[in-house]
């Protein structure tokens, strides 16, 4: 009797045991993290790519998307040739990215995005504390389009600082190191552009971009639930470096360190209502991933 149930018991479990090491010899709780960075990097791969070329992931890199649908409303914003020229360049290397993290962990399909205007344009009413009117466009001009853009490689960048002390394997981190530096150098040349113009009144709104920036901030650090780890381009001296200046081209802790998020705090800020159980926001159906399903009910 013992011999066939230690059969029966191999037959069982060598095949799951055997197809999970072929996909990956990393910790459980690594690949949760990387995978959970997916969500993230799609969302910047298709806002950057459709913002400078009018067409995503699906016609420059199908593959990628593991058959995920098509994002809702992306589409071509109309930039001036400098800033068309970077965003392109970010675009490309978000499906760097996406290749990446794929070749080390074995993903999942792209989550459901909504990037039409009225996504952002909520975001930006709620930052504000009004309706703005007309509605904000991310894709009516360049200075827009950078506003927008505000919002994408920073919540990234956070997401990276996080994850990386979390992270047990050193393929892992050396992964996150090498996104966390490109995501970071991303959201510096946004925000340096932005810093340039940040004294401009963003029409018709009556609000400087400094002022925009500060709200989106602010916004983040409330939907976060986790105190401050987001900061506009001008802030009181005592959020400055060393607590001596008010320009804040980069944001960072009191050590000038960048500051950490957890998946948690991330899906409660791009799901735009502060709860990481409710999908919104940009993922109308949620981000994907084991972490990110854990707080989503059950299908
Ligand atoms: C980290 O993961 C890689 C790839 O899965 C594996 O080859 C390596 O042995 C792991 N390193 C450690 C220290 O566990």
């Amino acid at each position: 009797m013992a011999i066939p149930i230690v059969a029966l018991l191999l037959i069982l479990l060598l095949p799951k045991s055997l197809s999970y090491e072929i996909v990956t010899a990393l910790p459980d709780s690594d690949v949760d993290l990387l995978e959970f960075a997916l969500n993230l990097e799609f969302l910047e791969a298709e806002f950057f790519l459709n913002g400078a070329l009018g067409c995503g992931l699906d016609k420059v890199a199908p593959n990628l998307a593991k058959g995920g649908p098509p994002p809702i409303g992306a589409r071509k914003a109309n930039l001036d040739p400098l800033t068309s020229d970077i965003i392109l360049q970010f675009g490309l290397q978000e499906v760097g990215h996406l290749r990446a993290i794929q070749n080390t962990v074995r993903g999942f399909p792209r989550p459901l995005l909504d990037m039409g205007p009225q996504s952002f344009g909520k975001l930006f009413d709620r930052a504000v504390g009004r309706s703005l009117i007309p509605p904000f466009d991310p894709y009516a001009n360049s200075l827009n389009y950078l506003l927008a853009s505000y919002l994408i490689p920073y919540v990234g960048l956070t997401g990276y600082v996080g994850a990386n002390p979390k992270l047990l394997n050193a393929t892992s981190k050396g992964l996150v190191a090498g996104l966390l530096g490109v995501e970071s150098g991303q959201d510096a040349v946004i925000r340096a552009l932005l810093y340039e113009r940040g004294r401009t009144i963003v029409p018709p709104y009556g609000i400087t971009v400094a002022e925009f920036t500060d709200r989106i901030s602010e916004l983040r650090n409330q939907l976060g639930h986790a105190g401050v780890k987001d900061e506009g381009l001008v802030v009181p001296p005592v959020r400055g470096a060393e607590g001596r200046v008010t320009g804040n081209v980069l944001a960072a802790d009191p050590d000038s360190l960048s500051y950490a998020r957890t998946p948690e705090e991330i899906l409660r800020i791009v799901y735009g209502n502060g709860n990481e159980h409710v999908p919104g926001g940009f993922y109308p159906k949620g981000a994907n991933g084991r972490i990110a399903r854990s707080y989503l009910p059950r299908a």
